[in-house]
């Protein structure tokens, strides 16, 4: 039934709910036909918990009512995020706290609208407790497995309903096409095809198949940040951007349309800038795009602080009320206030009754807040009890963490064979970097606390490095020296002057083996910007002062963005990325080593070798132009470490049989690949297309399928994709998307640059 027709029937008292798609729409209209303008602003106004809370001084808190009466009763106020004390919560205090909230919610307001939690829950249970780690989303790119990502949604959607928690802030769909950029690694990397694919099974994991949200152990995911947050051109979190439009439509939308075709309840914005247009005060963006192009439905919600920022931050309203009214007239549902609500609530409601907000625009903001309510089920059962999740946390959910983090773990380097160290060959072994010991630099931010530091406190829930390492060699086998320490302090990401080289070089001299862990510390957001990509300078000179020893040594990088080694990787036989593998990653990247695991992740993004050269493996043939010049050597720009997609295995794979045929409207291509070593593996086939003329310079290539199969030694499998022409568009100067006719290459391989059979196509 058309919206118009039902708000008719409203109005003349004729309305009975019945059918089921339309019993929703029914009674929101007649819930918002109850509702003072006050009551709907207060809708639309999110707050964070931590004003609200007292903290005892004991570790625990309680909740100031009185403060969270006059925001919730007096202003309607109807939604909050983030965790008490901005520190993880066990679910048996995450379920009754939301409780009492939601009492306060329902039984003292005049309607007894239930509030909507939202919460970071961004690689598992973020802010909960015990509950379940995954690695963070670059390392799930990195399996090129989508089970993985499925598993962790659904495990992660499991264990917020347990803490009472129904509305989750992810996934990450930005477009890791920075290395810079702090938040690279709370995505899926730098392909928007394979960020697609995993987006949706990430939305689909939490929200069920159907969407059913209302499912107890489904939870609403909002895709985040919408659109073109991750390239700024200076890298550094909420700095500005230019993106053309067919640009933000070629990469930056596929995976947010995918998702959004997915099912996905809400969307929050991007809080940066893109040519000068903040997207928050984007009418294009929010409106013309998401809701007219795109046909989105659900709730719209700003990011942290975000309105005010178009007056304080961009100097687009002179005052935070015209900024108010640029954002919600740009098409913003909920406001993350998240602190000053009563200057937003004031503001927000004179402009509706000046007429500078539309009526219609607050109505259409507040129905869509209350559908997601009714929706997730809030009205008939605003809480889930813990007590009805007993897999929470449980050993199960761990160990599908630990088969995300083995999978990603990426062997980028085995020079010699050096790897996989067999553990009875009774080696001495040195355990040395700043990783070494270190639990943020394994899990990164949103760990136990936003900056990710607090994981720290918790050592049971996380082995270090060393730790996993001892445990399989033996601990009279391994020595572990650090050689330089990360700073303690929260906000610091980098590392301070506590050098122990000679220490470290000495020990180095004494081993067989030296285990190198470098990397990052934990860090998120703006914290985590950067004045220089190089890996740190201190943690530079220790990998030059172990490799002048000349003993052999395995790298094992644990980073949320890939720090450049050129440096000194000539020197280094054996590099391992472990990303950021969580609480579980200490384990894989020690079953890796040991041969126990066989690894099988690749790059989700180009591992940089130098600071000018940070192009994506899809840059334009343009860029190609290496050392074509006669007189002028020109170095290109697409010179990486690694290429996107590289990952070596401890047994090889050959393909053959490639080939070509058309089935309708289908290309199909297949290919055979064997596993001819004599260790069972996992191969990422990877197929990518080339445009070889084009009227705007095409990419040099793109990915648009993939597999990760599994092969026993000496056994073959067919592999087979299926595209249409429509896999082969493009956006043009018109922003239109068109599939030319001309000449295209097919290639197959183990990597963006690893090609083993080409196929050419004719369109
Ligand atoms: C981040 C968002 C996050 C929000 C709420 C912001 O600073 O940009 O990704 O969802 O905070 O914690």
């Amino acid at each position: 039934m058309a919206k118009t027709t039902i708000l008719s029937l409203l109005s003349l008292g004729m309305l009975v709910c019945s059918a089921p798609q339309t019993e929703t729409a029914c009674r929101v209209e007649q819930l918002l036909d109850k509702m003072t303008l006050t009551e709907k602003i207060g809708q639309m106004a999110q707050l964070t918990i931590e004003p609200f809370v007292i903290a005892d001084g004991t570790g625990g808190f309680t909740l100031d009512t009185a403060l969270l009466r006059e925001a919730v009763v007096e202003y309607g106020v109807g939604s909050l995020l983030n965790v008490p004390l901005s520190e993880s919560q066990p679910a048996e205090v995450w379920g009754p706290f939301i409780g009492e909230l939601q009492r306060i919610a329902t039984d003292e307001t005049r309607l007894g609208i239930p509030l909507i939690y939202g919460v970071d829950q961004v690689h598992g249970g973020t802010y909960s407790l015990g509950s379940t780690l995954f690695p963070q989303q670059i390392a799930l790119a990195a399996t090129w497995n989508p089970a993985h990502a499925r598993r962790m949604g659904e495990i992660t959607a499991y264990e917020m309903r347990a803490c009472n928690i129904p509305w989750n802030f992810a996934p990450i769909l930005d477009l890791g096409a920075d290395p810079r950029f702090p938040r690279q690694y709370e995505g899926f990397g730098e392909d928007p095809y394979l960020g697609s694919v995993l987006g949706r099974e990430l939305v689909k994991g939490q929200e069920g198949d159907d969407n059913d949200v209302n499912h107890p152990e489904h939870v609403a995911t909002c895709l985040k940040h919408f659109l073109g947050y991750s390239v700024p051109a200076s890298g550094k979190d909420r700095t500005p951007a230019n993106i053309p439009w067919n640009a933000l439509m070629e990469y930056h939308l596929p995976a947010f349309r995918e998702a959004l075709d997915a099912g996905a309840h809400s969307v929050m914005v991007n809080s940066g800038i893109i040519d000068n247009e903040p997207v928050h005060a984007s009418r294009r963006i929010l409106t013309g795009l998401l809701r007219d192009e795109l046909g989105f439905a659900g709730v719209v919600v700003t990011d942290y602080e975000d309105l005010e920022k178009l007056h304080a931050r961009d100097r687009l309203a002179a005052t935070s009320k015209d900024a108010i009214c640029l954002g919600i007239n740009a098409g913003i549902d909920m406001a993350m206030i998240p602190i000053d609500y009563r200057g937003f609530c004031r503001d927000l409601c004179s402009l509706a009754e000046e007429g500078a907000v539309p009526m219609k625009r607050i109505d259409e903001a507040v129905r869509r807040i209350l559908k997601l309510k009714f929706e997730l089920g809030l009205f008939e059962r605003p809480n889930t009890l813990p007590a009805d999740y007993p897999r929470y946390g449980c050993k199960e959910h761990r160990q599908a963490s630990y088969a995300a983090a083995a999978e990603a773990i990426t062997l980028l380097k085995n020079d010699g064979g050096l790897l996989p160290l067999d553990p009875a060959a009774g080696r001495k072994i040195l355990v040395c970097g700043p990783n070494a010991q270190s639990r943020r630099a394994l899990c990164g931010g949103w760990t136990v606390t936003w900056q990710g530091h607090g994981i720290e406190r918790h050592p049971e829930l996380c082995k270090t490095l060393a730790e996993a390492l001892g445990e399989r060699f033996g601990r009279r086998n391994v020595e572990v020296i650090p050689g330089v320490s990360y700073d303690a302090h929260e906000s610091r990401y980098d590392t301070e002057r506590r050098d122990r080289f000679d220490e470290a070089a000495e020990a180095a001299r004494r081993a067989d083996v030296v285990v190198l862990c470098l990397g990052e510390n934990s860090y998120c957001e703006k914290p985590g910007d950067l004045n220089d990509l190089a890996l740190d300078p201190l943690q530079t000179e220790l990998a030059e002062r172990i490799a002048a020893t000349g003993k052999p040594v395995v790298l094992v990088l644990s980073e949320g963005r890939p720090r450049l080694i050129s440096k000194f990787s000539a020197k280094i036989p054996a590099i391992v990325q472990s990303y950021l593998p969580g609480p579980q990653g200490a384990d894989a990247v020690a079953d890796v080593l040991t041969g126990k695991v066989n690894p099988s992740g690749k790059l989700p993004y180009t591992y940089p070798a130098f600071p000018n050269s940070l192009a994506v493996y899809y840059h334009k043939y343009a860029d190609e132009q290496r050392n074509t010049d006669a007189t002028y050597k020109y170095e290109g720009d697409y010179n990486p470490e690694f290429v996107f997609g590289h990952g070596l295995s401890y047994t090889a794979f050959a393909y053959s049989g490639a080939k070509l045929t058309h089935e309708g409207d289908e290309i199909v291509i297949k290919a055979d690949i064997t596993n001819t070593g004599d260790r069972a593996g996992q191969e990422v086939v990877q197929l990518y297309s080339r445009d070889l003329y084009a009227s705007l310079i095409p990419d040099v290539k793109r990915l648009r399928r993939f597999e990760k199969i599994a092969l026993k030694p000496g056994q073959t499998r067919t592999v087979e994709f299926r595209i249409t022409k429509e896999d082969l568009a493009f956006y043009n100067l018109e922003n239109e998307r068109i599939a030319e006719p001309g000449e295209f290459l097919f290639e197959i391989g183990a990597s963006s640059a690893d090609i083993r059979a080409t196929l050419p196509f004719k369109l």
